[in-house]
């Protein structure tokens, strides 16, 4: 699948990886619809990438069916009416999805995670799954969705879309319980949806990071996430989007997860 011409959903697109991947989109000639909560942020993002390449709809909660809904119809009719007059330019489609948006705190940011907290509460277990796994599926769904119902296969393969999905390291390994099993749930995701979707020739995969330089590894849980097995240090966004766009270009990548960790293991 190519980048350029194609529209693809970014979510966390405001910062960190997903605010990466939307500048390599853009740099590849591609689109972007930012769909982040934080929508200062995604503003910020549109003004100093283009408003000609990316587009936010304010601000958009993954977990909300409607505000996702508003946003893919807002995004595509919005970059097909900005392009109605270059005769040359077929009209834009939506091939996929980036799904960066992620939480590690609860919304009260009171203590529940790491042994000498207290236990993580049934609502902040509910939080972070509703946020992490369920929000991922959300947007992940509603994409799939509009691809089934407006593309025509691109490719002599009959390749139609893409969804990424970004799992965790902490996932994988066992640790932290909500967190932990948000990821896990995402990962574990992989297979069964790219099985659902391989029909209609959309691909799934997912990532999972060990830590990167973000505002996220922060306040991930020990002030100083150890670094990799080799190199030793924490990943740079731009490793985290260069990935993005090799399982965007290769038909090949599908229904795996792929640690991108430099060998930690949690
Ligand atoms: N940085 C790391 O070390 C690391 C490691 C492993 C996995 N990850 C995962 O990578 C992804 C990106 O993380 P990051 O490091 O760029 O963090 P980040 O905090 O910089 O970005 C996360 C983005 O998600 C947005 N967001 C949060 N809740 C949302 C919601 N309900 N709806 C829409 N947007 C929402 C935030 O506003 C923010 O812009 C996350 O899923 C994270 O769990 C990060």
């Amino acid at each position: 699948m190519h980048l350029q011409g194609n529209i693809f959903v970014v979510t966390g697109g405001a910062s960190g990886l997903g605010h990466q991947v939307v500048k390599s989109i853009v740099e590849q000639d591609g689109y972007a619809i930012i769909m982040d909560i934080n929508a200062t942020g995604a503003n910020k993002a549109v003004q100093s990438l283009g408003s000609d390449k990316v587009y936010s709809s304010g601000s958009v909660d993954v977990t909300s069916e409607e505000q996702v809904q508003r946003a893919i119809k807002g995004g595509l009719s919005y970059f097909n009416s900005n392009n109605k007059d270059k005769e040359s330019v077929p009209s834009l489609l939506l091939a996929g999805a980036v799904l960066c948006s992620g939480i590690v705190l609860s919304p009260q940011k009171i203590q529940g995670y790491g042994p000498d907290k207290h236990l993580t509460s049934y609502s902040q277990f509910k939080h972070v799954l509703s946020v992490n796994l369920l929000g991922t599926y959300n947007v992940a769904q509603q994409v799939a969705q509009t691809i089934i119902e407006n593309n025509k296969p691109l490719d002599e393969d009959g390749e139609r879309g893409i969804i990424i999905t970004t799992s965790s390291m902490l996932g994988l390994d066992g640790t932290l319980v909500g967190y932990g099993t948000s990821k896990a749930g995402i990962a574990g995701m992989t297979l069964p949806l790219a099985r659902e979707l391989a029909s209609f020739g959309i691909r799934v995969m997912s990532i999972a990071p060990g830590p990167f330089e973000t505002p996220m590894k922060n306040v991930l849980p020990g002030a100083n996430p150890p670094v990799s097995l080799f190199p030793k240090r924490h990943g740079y966004p731009h490793e985290f989007s260069d990935l993005v766009l090799q399982i965007i270009t290769n038909p090949m990548l599908n229904g795996s997860v792929i640690r991108l960790d430099g060998g930690l293991r949690g």
